[in-house]
């Protein structure tokens, strides 16, 4: 289904906050803002065609996050959240640079929380390929790592199957225990969780770690840090009343949207498709 709408004016309290990401894991960041701002409409860009990003080139996930960000603005988006540590790590200055009255939040990998957390200084991150070999990391790593232990697992195989819905299967499951075993094994106390699809895992893969662990996600830290800012530049929505949520994707919606209706648990939701 496409769609066709005149954007609201983007400096108004009532204009759209915009989400992208290479497909569905943005969404555990767009349910985080939806707690603490409920009022606020969203709109949700899910890369689905592109999808994976984390063995993308760097150069193709800056066009991709160039063009969907360019969507969401002329759609009459206040702020647009890079929901999506890949695309943060490969093109947030290019997109602060490119759009510089637009307020953009992105993401990176909770190494900051996770030193402030760990009790035996062993932390271990799960990210893409593309995050974890990425220039920014390593800037976060060298700034926040004194004293620990960090390990690093990319991650392959996971998003493609989370992309397909299958958030609870055994094959899910097994690409887990897979990658959680050598952090598991170094006796790390604290888990990053570099990527936003994996907190749509989080059940799976807090039983697998065992109590032992603390599961750190960076939804909740990026929602507060969108409220302060829009609160700042008086663009938060007051209400009364829920904000709609749009959603729209460059895949096949009759492939995507059965796994967005499973995820944000809405039977009637709606996915459009965009040519992006
Ligand atoms: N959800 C993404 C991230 O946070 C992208 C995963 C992918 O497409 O490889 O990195």
């Amino acid at each position: 289904m496409n769609k066709k709408k005149s954007p609201t004016d983007n400096s108004l309290p009532v204009a759209p906050v915009g989400f992208f990401d290479s497909g569905v894991g943005g969404l555990s960041v767009l349910q985080a803002v939806r707690r603490i701002m409920p009022h606020e409409n969203l709109i949700y860009f899910a890369d689905s065609a592109h999808c994976p990003y984390g063995n993308r080139s760097v150069d193709f996930v800056r066009r991709r996050s160039l063009a969907i960000t360019g969507f969401l603005l002329a759609q009459g988006a206040k702020a647009v959240v890079v929901a999506c540590n890949s695309a943060s790590e490969a093109a947030l200055e290019l997109l602060r640079l490119t759009f510089p009255g637009l307020e953009i939040i992105g993401l990176e990998p909770a190494v900051k929380v996770a030193q402030s957390m760990s009790k035996n200084k062993k932390i271990g991150v799960l990210g893409t390929p593309l995050t974890l070999r990425g220039g920014r990391f390593f800037r976060l790593l060298n700034n926040f790592s004194a004293g620990m232990e960090v390990y690093t697992q990319p991650v392959a195989g996971l998003v493609e199957l989370i992309e397909t819905g299958c958030l609870d299967d055994a094959q899910t499951t097994a690409i887990l225990k897979k990658n959680l075993r050598p952090l598991l094994k170094k006796g790390i106390d604290t888990l990053v969780l570099g990527c936003t699809h994996y907190p749509l895992l989080k059940e799976d893969i807090a039983s697998l770690c065992g109590p032992q662990v603390e599961l750190i996600d960076t939804a909740e830290p990026v929602a507060r840090q969108l409220w302060r800012r829009l609160l700042s530049t008086g663009r938060l929505n007051p209400g009364p009343g829920s904000g709609h949520i749009e959603y729209f994707s460059s895949g096949a919606v009759q492939t995507v949207n059965p796994v967005l209706r499973k995820i944000m648990a809405d039977p009637a939701l709606v996915v459009f498709q965009s040519s992006v």
